[in-house]
């Protein structure tokens, strides 16, 4: 496929409906296969509806960045400024708590695009670092974020009943100065 050409843009009150179906859709495309518990996903499904995103962009530390293609949401990244990682604790950190993709835009850079984005945003906060935890077991998601200028920090586990052999998480973390 062409390199993809997306428009990068911060996500507003009017993008929730559909972020609330495009975010559902991208973690079950990667990541359905972790629950053999169907009622705990669809409960953890549902921390990506409309509603949670309506919730999540009125927290003034928050920013949703999203990816159109021919004005359709393919992809989003959601930031919390202020955010300190788990491990080592400093300040001066912002958390990217989702980033997500549908299955046939991967691997463009858009997901780095997209980071980029919430970076230049976050930086009027004066943060010195971003970070994130990825299952282990996602190898195409770990290694982008190394190529991003990412560092594991260290592990942790993921507290919702995943498969028990799949519930170990790397938090990783991308310094900005
Ligand atoms: C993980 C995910 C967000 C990564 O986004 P992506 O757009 O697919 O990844 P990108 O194309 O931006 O980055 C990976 C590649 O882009 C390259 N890249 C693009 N621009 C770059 C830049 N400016 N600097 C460094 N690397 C860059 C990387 O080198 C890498 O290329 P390679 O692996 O072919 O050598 C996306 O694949 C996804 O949504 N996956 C499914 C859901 C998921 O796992 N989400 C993460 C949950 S923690």
């Amino acid at each position: 496929m062409d390199r993809l050409e997306p428009r990068l843009r911060r996500a507003t009150a009017a993008d929730v409906e559909e972020l609330g179906y495009v975010g559902p859709a991208a973690y079950a495309a990667e990541y359905a296969y972790f629950w053999d518990d169907s009622v705990a996903l669809a409960r953890h499904l549902a921390t990506f509806s409309s509603d949670a995103f309506s919730r999540l962009i009125e927290r003034p530390q928050v920013s949703v960045w999203v990816a159109e293609i021919d004005e359709t949401i393919v992809g989003f990244l959601t930031m919390i400024v202020g955010s300190a990682d788990p491990i080592q604790s400093r300040a001066g950190g912002a958390e990217i708590p989702r980033i997500y993709l549908l299955p046939g835009v991967k691997g463009h850079g858009i997901g780095y695009k997209l980071l980029e984005c919430a970076i230049a945003h976050a930086r009027k906060d004066d943060i010195r670092y971003v970070w994130l935890d990825v299952m282990a077991s996602a190898r195409q998601a770990r290694s982008a974020y190394i190529r991003w200028g990412f560092v594991e920090l260290g592990p942790t586990r993921f507290s919702k009943p995943v498969k028990a052999e799949l519930a170990d998480m790397i938090v990783l973390a991308k310094q900005l100065d």
